[in-house]
């Protein structure tokens, strides 16, 4: 039987300079695909709420949202590391309230680890996850659901005040006890330096090379989002066309009188 990777595995691959493989989830079929195919980490994102709900941003996901979809991407995991994002108002409001939420992921959704966006802000919150012997993953820089303070998706630590806070956002977050740290919409140059400067492995997007593993939203690098396609993102296909092209041929057969044939009927 296959194993799961545990915080063992991922820490070791920092240590051996092995690169960490991550991408999102949201549902059991492509969970499956990308567990056969050997990703490393999955996370079940509050990008489901643009990319899968077509919310606007990621600010509406509710806890019973991402419960469901990280159920779902459970069961299609045979031997990736499953992590949940925290999302908006599960963990800022108190830190019972961010320990029920963090615990619900784990016990009803089967996450092996929570995300949550912040730096020195949330490191009180790190800590009493961390406590309660939750793996919590960081995520610093362009943090998606600060969409409002950041007046947009912006790249951020472009200004040396900013970098050096989030040095310090990182190192608060290491701190407080998280195992991993995505850094997201930074510069290059400075995910090298935060990375360079932590014991815990930095998971990068649109943060450069340097990072010790890189994260994308499976729509994204599969072509499934055609309106809105960062710079960071690489297409490794057309999933699109082919659905496309799918959904026609069916719609063509079916107006025909084409489909179904006497193969797919019952005598
Ligand atoms: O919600 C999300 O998908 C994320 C990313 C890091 C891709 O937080």
């Amino acid at each position: 039987m296959q194993k799961r990777k545990t915080v063992l595995d991922i820490q070791r691959m920092k240590a051996e300079g092995e690169k960490i493989a991550m991408l999102t989830a949201y549902d059991y079929p492509f969970a499956r695909l990308m567990d056969m195919e050997g990703i490393d980490m999955v996370l079940v994102g509050d990008s489901v709420g643009p990319v899968v709900a077509g919310y606007d941003h990621t600010l509406p996901v509710t806890m019973e949202e991402m419960i469901y979809h990280c159920r779902a991407v459970s069961r299609g995991l045979g031997q990736a590391f499953l992590v949940a994002d925290m999302p908006f108002l599960s963990y800022q409001v108190d830190l019972r309230e961010a320990r029920l939420n963090a615990g619900r992921l784990v016990k009803e959704g089967g996450a092996q680890a929570v995300k949550l966006e912040g730096g020195e802000n949330v490191a009180d919150v790190v800590k009493t996850l961390a406590d309660m012997d939750i793996p919590v993953v960081g995520h610093i820089g362009l943090t998606p659901q600060s969409i409002h303070r950041m007046g947009g998706y912006k790249v951020q630590g472009k200004q040396d005040q900013q970098a050096r806070q989030l040095l310090c956002d990182a190192r608060a977050v290491q701190d407080a006890g998280a195992f991993a740290i995505v850094l997201e919409g930074i510069p290059a140059g400075l995910a090298g330096q935060i990375t360079a400067a932590l014991d815990i492995p930095t998971i990068g997007i649109g943060a450069g090379v340097a990072c010790d593993g890189q994260v994308l939203v499976i729509h994204d690098i599969l072509g499934l989002c055609e309106k809105y396609s960062p710079k960071f993102v690489k297409r490794y296909a057309d999933a699109a066309s082919l659905i496309r092209q799918g959904i026609k041929g069916y719609i063509d057969e079916v107006k025909q009188g084409e489909f179904p044939g006497p193969e797919h009927s019952f005598s």
